[in-house]
């Protein structure tokens, strides 16, 4: 659901949900049918007498519309006669008068009963913030400096060649971590930097400073090191990228699991983009301040893979933003810029509030399968990664049942709303929308990332295979059936993608918070998984004529009164017990976690120059995501190279030399158009 809608939505929800826990149930007129609490009942007969003069005066027009009337009763439309407060009042007996006194009795207690309540509910709020204030005073602290003594000086091969840097490890990028463990990062300098040399013609000055993160599934993620082995083999990005000359300031990065000594969670969202923007931060302080001796921190450039992609992305989006500095101050990051000059993301798993949209545009219908579409390999054939099978998914796979289906449906048919509603436009300037059913000019450009990335693999001497749902007419891809590739590939999530209806993905981990464990990110799904058990506003309003009517009724039977208040008051406990927001994550945070808020809006400096890349087989979002993504950049002016992969899956770092060409090419777009404007780049 688009953000404003679900913002607009979730106000109707908060109102809702404010009604339901704290409004009287039932109009005034109808309660006034409760005795007063402080009336104990003595005389029953002055009682009834007040009661029944209490009942307020009807106008008797019976007179002027007796035609209209008699029709009216004679299509048998007429208020039946036991649906009438009867005009006499029937004597009171003494059942009656235990009725009215239990009910008084009852209504006496219920409202101690509450005064309780909210007693209880405030003294554990502040007990709560007892904790937390205790907790914030033991935080330990640390300066933002660096020891520029304190340093291993390393040589590492990389293709053959003697690479020579500087290691500083272990650094504090925030003041008051949280969790001091992560909240650092690792600091690698080439070593000819120190020595008034160059390489790959950077100098000291000029070198970018490359910013990977480690992060994965939301999770907490180390620093990462020069000398771990990529697992595509050979040199890692770190390592790669201090021999083609950069500066490497590599984070560790809070996750969605870490808790403290308290049991409290550390690193929800929004703690992991805070910390990123921190060790950016850092950096710059350290430049700043003469200790770090090179790198252009107008040249920082972030990369992450899947949810480290997400992150790279919205780091590279939300430049010195106004809405991070509150957390960023708590954890005392340095006072500097955070935008970015540069993004590598390898299959975002981004956009995460709309992400199920997507999903189910792309694999609306689609079984699950458990096993991966993956590149077999014909015996005897080179592992060079260029020979490759039709991919096809396999293992169990699952059909989805009724209910996932009706979802499923129901997403794909949003997601025409989310979409239009962006007003993405292609190279040509033709907007690019779909419609309910999913055809139209969006369609059209994904096809056309499949078909480029398949002609990319051809033109490189890949043998395709024969996939069914690619077309191939002599050298050239001519057509691509996105059904036929769904069917090929399955679907890898459950319906929703993302925000399931039972809390059970990472990314409702991710969107809890201090005390909660998981939540929900979007309005759907909180809605659909049934927690709020929201009514619906017409069944509402018919339940409260019905209930104003049965008091109305009851208005001289107190034993039926008395029964009536007792099921009003255990609506109301189990109204109470709701858990409503506590379920679901506030919008700010939800925005704060996603890049297409942010880009060319005037509160946050968009990096100009992007790198995107999403394997062929990769399920884990759909390609319409990195798409969206990669769309709105370009249409807000930065230079965005997307790209779909042939071959790969959910995967990252596995074209390492193309994306330190793609950093030393940006720099030099930049360097040849230095006073063209391209994205957004906000300073504070
Ligand atoms: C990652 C993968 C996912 O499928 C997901 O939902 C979130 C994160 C990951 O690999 O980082």
């Amino acid at each position: 659901m688009p953000y404003l809608k679900m913002i607009r939505q979730a106000a109707l929800g908060a109102a809702v949900c404010a009604a339901l826990l704290q409004a009287p149930l039932f109009p005034a007129a109808v309660r006034a049918a409760e005795p007063p609490l402080q009336q104990e009942i003595t005389d029953t007969a002055d009682t009834t007498a007040a009661a029944a003069e209490e009942t307020p005066a009807v106008i008797d027009h019976s007179a002027e519309y007796k035609p209209v009337v008699n029709e009216f009763l004679k299509e048998g439309e007429g208020r039946p006669a036991s649906e009438t407060v009867p005009k006499t009042v029937p004597k009171y007996t003494g059942e009656d008068r235990k009725a009215e006194n239990e009910l008084l009795k009852l209504n006496k207690n219920y409202a101690k009963e509450k005064t309780a309540a909210r007693k209880a509910r405030a003294a554990a709020e502040k007990e709560r913030a007892e904790i937390r204030e205790k907790k914030q005073a033991s935080r330990t602290t640390y300066s933002l400096t660096l020891d520029t003594d304190k340093y291993q000086q390393q040589t590492l091969q990389v293709n053959g060649s003697a690479v020579t840097f500087r290691a500083y490890e272990g650094l504090p990028y925030a003041a008051r971590p949280y969790a001091p463990e992560y909240q650092k990062l690792n600091l690698y300098v080439p070593d000819a930097y120190f020595h008034g040399g160059s390489v790959n013609g950077y100098t000291a000055e000029t070198a970018p400073i490359f910013m990977p993160n480690n992060v994965g599934g939301y999770m907490p993620g180390d620093a990462a090191t020069p000398s771990e082995t990529s697992r595509h083999g050979g040199a890692n990005a770190v390592l790669r990228a201090l021999s083609r000359g950069c500066v490497v300031a590599a984070p560790a990065i809070r996750g969605r699991t870490l808790q403290d000594a308290n049991g409290y969670y550390v690193g929800k969202a929004p703690a992991l983009i805070v910390d990123y923007k921190a060790a950016v931060r850092y950096v710059r302080l350290l430049r700043d301040k003469g200790l770090l001796p090179a790198g252009d921190t107008d040249r920082i450039v972030a990369s992450g893979t899947s949810a480290g992609g997400a992150l790279a992305a919205l780091l590279g989006a939300t430049g010195n933003s106004r809405d991070y500095q509150g957390y960023l101050k708590d954890i005392g990051a340095a006072k500097e810029r955070d935008d970015i000059f540069a993004v590598q993301a390898y299959c975002p798993i981004t956009n995460l509030d709309n992400a199920d949209m997507a999903y189910e545009w792309m694999f609306n219908g689609i079984p699950m399968a458990d096993k991966k579409p993956v590149r077999e390999l014909p015996s005897g054939a080179s592992s060079d990664g260029k020979i490759q099978l039709p991919p096809e998914a396999g293992g169990v796979v699952k059909p989805l049942t009724e209910q996932q289906r009706k979802a499923s449906a129901k997403l794909k048919e949003s997601f025409a709303t989310y979409l239009n509603d962006l007003n993405l436009k292609d190279g040509k300037g033709n907007i690019l929308n779909v419609a309910t059913d999913g055809s139209g000019l969006f369609k059209e450009y994904i096809e056309g990332k499949y078909i480029e990335a398949a002609q990319a693999a051809l033109d490189n001497g890949t043998r395709l295979g024969n996939p069914d749902w690619l077309t191939v007419s002599g050298s050239k891809v001519v057509f691509m059936d996105t059904v036929k590739y769904a069917n090929a590939v399955k679907r890898l999530k459950s319906v929703p993608a993302f925000d399931s209806f039972d809390l059970s993905s990472g990314e409702n981990s991710e969107f809890g918070d201090a005390e909660t464990d998981r939540r929900h990110f979007t309005w759907y799904s909180l809605v659909e998984s049934g927690e709020l058990n929201l009514p619906d506003p017409d069944t509402e309003k018919a339940e409260d004529e019905k209930a104003a009517l049965a008091w109305r009724l009851a208005e001289v039977k107190p034993q039926e009164r008395l029964a009536l208040r007792k099921a009003q008051i255990e609506k109301e406990k189990k109204q109470e017990a709701l858990p409503t927001f506590q379920h679901v994550a506030t919008p700010q945070v939800i925005k704060m976690m996603n890049p297409m808020y942010y880009i060319g809006t005037p509160d946050a400096g968009t990096a100009p120059y992007w790198r995107i890349r999403h394997g062929v087989l990769d399920r884990d979002t759909a390609l319409a995501v990195p798409a969206i993504l990669a769309l709105k950049l370009e249409n807000e002016g930065a230079r965005v190279d997307f790209q779909a992969v042939w071959g790969y899956g959910h995967d990252g770092d596995y074209d390492l030399d193309q994306l330190f060409d793609w950093i030393d090419a940006s720099i030099q777009d930049q360097e040849n158009k230095k006073d063209v404007p391209v994205a957004s780049q906000k300073r504070i």
